[in-house]
């Protein structure tokens, strides 16, 4: 469980909280005495989350209209208060070779993934930055650092919530906000089946998945320690430094892995 166990007086949104990640995160802040909002699409997952949790409220809200979100963030904060937390998990995963990829599915992922990232940055953080304090979790994915067949879209689209996260973070640097920019390795939530059915890189099954606790208390260590990157997984890290320093190792070792 996370070191910070006293949430009393926090109010954290969370987008994507109706499965996974989001879900778990918004329990636990829960128990631990947070409000807690959770936007997501669907219903079901979104009834499931709340059920038999005190002080977590949900709203059906599609992070890609802009509109939707910034109503849903002005009527969460005038019910519960201020927001001192948001946490991005909301995501689609859908993957394909980029040229037999469905063109309007490739543009679907960029806008949830990050077109409605930055929706949710837009409506949530200007009110973190006036009032000098909160925390900004953005959910970008090892997928966006350390390249794999068949994820084209997807690790484009983590590939931009990391960068525009960066920008942010330093822009707001001395703002009293604290960022971290969450890249973990493969997760064992429902979303890894958006991937199994479409096609499922052989890269994937390199290791076992993690559990999604494990994500949620790394993300909590870093924001304790001042940090930025979180890279859940045994070897992400090392993987990244390996990416930018010798990119043909990565390379050899996914053509060998997938075939071709
Ligand atoms: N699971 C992994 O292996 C993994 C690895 C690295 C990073 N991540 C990232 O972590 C985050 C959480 O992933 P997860 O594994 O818990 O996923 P998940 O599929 O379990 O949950 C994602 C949620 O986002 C919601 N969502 C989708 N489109 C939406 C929209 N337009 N508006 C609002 N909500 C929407 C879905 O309904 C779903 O409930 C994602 O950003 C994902 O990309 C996941």
């Amino acid at each position: 469980m996370s070191a910070s166990s006293d949430r009393k007086g926090q109010v954290i949104l969370i987008t994507g909280g109706g499965s996974g990640m989001g879900r778990l995160a918004a329990r636990n802040f829960c128990q631990q005495g947070a409000l807690v909002a959770v936007f997501d699409v669907n219903e079901e997952g979104l009834a499931e989350t709340a059920q038999g949790v005190e002080g977590l409220s949900t709203w059906k809200v599609d992070i890609t209209d802009f509109a939707a979100v910034q109503a849903a963030v002005a009527e969460l904060e005038s019910k519960l208060g201020p927001l001192t937390g948001v946490y991005n998990a909301a995501a689609i995963m859908p993957f394909g070779k980029i040229l037999e990829h469905n063109n309007a599915v490739q543009h679907k992922v960029m806008d949830i993934n990050f077109g409605g990232f930055i929706n949710i940055t837009q409506a949530t953080l200007p009110g973190m930055v006036a009032r000098g304090r909160g925390d900004f979790i953005s959910f970008a994915s090892s997928a966006g650092l350390l390249p794999i067949m068949y994820a084209g879209v997807y690790a484009a689209s983590k590939a931009a919530v990391a960068m525009y996260t960066e920008i942010l973070y330093h822009e707001n640097i001395n703002s009293g906000v604290r960022f971290v920019c969450v890249c973990p390795a493969v997760v064992k939530t429902p979303l890894l089946q958006q991937a199994k059915d479409t096609v499922w890189p052989k890269m994937l099954d390199q290791g076992a998945p993690l559990d999604p606790q494990e994500v949620i208390d790394d993300i909590e260590t870093v924001l304790n320690n001042g940090k930025f990157w979180v890279y859940s997984g045994k070897g992400t890290e090392t993987g990244t430094r390996i990416r930018r320093f010798f990119p043909g190792l990565i390379w050899k070792q996914v053509h060998k892995t997938e075939g071709f």
